[in-house]
């Protein structure tokens, strides 16, 4: 079936498969910034934004963003380019992999508190698992980030 949405702020209608996850449904389609991992929603690198909030695309059915706005990175560049400078400096670069969820995250979490600090940050975050950091880096640079610069 066809649906229509707004994918990063253009309007697009694609066809659907039934039961089809967004994930999938979004991949399918050559939206493969988002990333898949474990299908099961407990890594976090299939998130993307879905009317500006963190979801993760495995666990939401593609038929449901009929209507709504989904932005994923390919949708902000400039503030991936601000998040990846702060990863940048902050040393908090590694394999990338989960890059894309986290900066989706980092992005939902500015617009909601930007004055949000460590723990908040950490507590926002949580559902992303990264198998090369040890979070410290990351944090850091989400501070750099949020700060507007400074960490
Ligand atoms: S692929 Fe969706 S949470 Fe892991
Ligand atoms: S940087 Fe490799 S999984 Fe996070």
């Amino acid at each position: 079936m066809k649906i229509t949405f707004m994918l990063n702020d253009r309007k697009v209608t694609w066809d659907a498969l039934p039961g089809e996850s967004l994930l999938d449904f979004l991949r399918r389609h050559h939206v493969v910034s988002v990333k898949k991992g474990c299908d099961g929603s407990t890594c976090g690198v299939c998130t993307v934004l879905m009317n500006h909030k963190p979801v993760l695309a495995c666990t939401v059915l593609a038929m449901r963003c009929t209507g709504e706005h989904i932005h994923t990175v390919e949708g902000l560049a400039d503030e991936v380019e601000k998040i990846s400078e702060a990863f940048g400096i902050e040393g908090a670069d590694q394999c990338g992999f989960c890059n894309p969820g986290i900066a989706l995250s980092l992005y939902a979490l500015k617009r909601e508190n930007s004055n949000a600090e460590a723990s908040e940050i950490r507590q926002y975050l949580e559902g992303h698992l990264c198998r090369c950091s040890g979070y410290q880096a990351q944090v850091k640079a989400a501070l750099r980030y949020i700060g507007g610069g400074q960490s």
